[in-house]
């Protein structure tokens, strides 16, 4: 499996033109990596002019949200469809930003079905805000988060997922405060063993796990070969291109 590593700029940059910028320079280097996927993931607004400054392969681009609706009176919102057709693969859904705005354990179903009709990946986020290291309740709400963001997605849509664990308490913090690596292990094994109770274990070995929370360059080879992830949502990180293309180069030589 590829390595996937996707940028989530959140409400960031001000401008198309320092959105361009920072597309430029991430471009130059994702575009010659072959062992990462590299994903975008913009604000809305600049999504089509970025998409269309590219036309290779190596580079996909997101949604950071997205509605359930195909098309219809719903104002604000933009629809999986819309998404798919300016060219756009993947999708953010429930990231606890948004989860931290009212958006219920329904609501990101809905969004995880509609994206994967749509066809589009969504890329499906769960994560604990505080962890108690002795009782293991976050265990169970974590598996818990993943199934209901999948209730009704058959087997067959399983390709359209990847499932992003990104801890709240480790979000916008620096590499010192990151996840360590053995805990996010064992978060992943349980990931994988709550997809292989539903779908079996082969499917669920397919799926793209990923990490989000602090990851910077110093953390990235550490989380990514002892924490057993396929990649990560970068968020602060991404908004430097110098920065961004370390994490890259460091992915791509794991
Ligand atoms: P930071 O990398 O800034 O901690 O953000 C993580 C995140 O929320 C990515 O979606």
């Amino acid at each position: 499996m590829k390595k996937l590593l996707i940028a989530n700029w959140k409400m960031n940059p001000e401008s198309i033109a320092e959105a361009k910028n920072l597309f430029m320079d991430v471009k130059k280097v994702a575009s010659r990596l072959n062992g990462v996927e590299t994903v975008i993931a913009p604000p809305y607004i600049f999504l089509a002019e970025l998409r269309r400054l590219y036309t290779g392969k190596r580079v996909m681009f997101a949604g950071q949200d997205v509605f359930w609706e195909e098309k219809g009176a719903f104002t604000g919102e933009i629809s999986p469809s819309m998404l798919k057709n300016i060219g756009v693969s993947y999708v953010i859904v429930g990231h606890s930003e948004r989860r931290a705005l009212g958006e219920s354990d329904e609501i990101v179903n809905q969004k995880v079905l509609a994206s994967a009709r749509a066809g589009l990946r969504a890329v499906v986020c769960i994560g604990e805000s505080t962890r108690d290291h002795t009782d293991g309740a976050h265990l169970i709400f974590l598996a818990g988060q993943v199934e209901s963001a999948l209730a009704g997605l058959g087997g067959k849509m399983l390709s359209r997922i990847a499932i992003a664990y990104e801890p709240i308490w480790a979000i916008g913090k620096s590499a010192e405060d990151a996840m360590r690596p053995f805990e996010l292990h064992e978060t992943v094994l349980l990931i994988r063993k709550t997809l292989a109770r539903k779908y079996g274990k082969a499917h669920a070995m397919r799926v793209p796990v990923l990490y989000g929370g602090s990851v910077e360059k110093e953390n990235t080879l550490s989380l990514l070969t002892d924490g057993a992830v396929n990649g990560f949502l970068v968020g602060h990180a991404s908004l430097s291109g110098p920065k961004f293309n370390d994490i890259l180069r460091v992915a791509h030589s794991a």
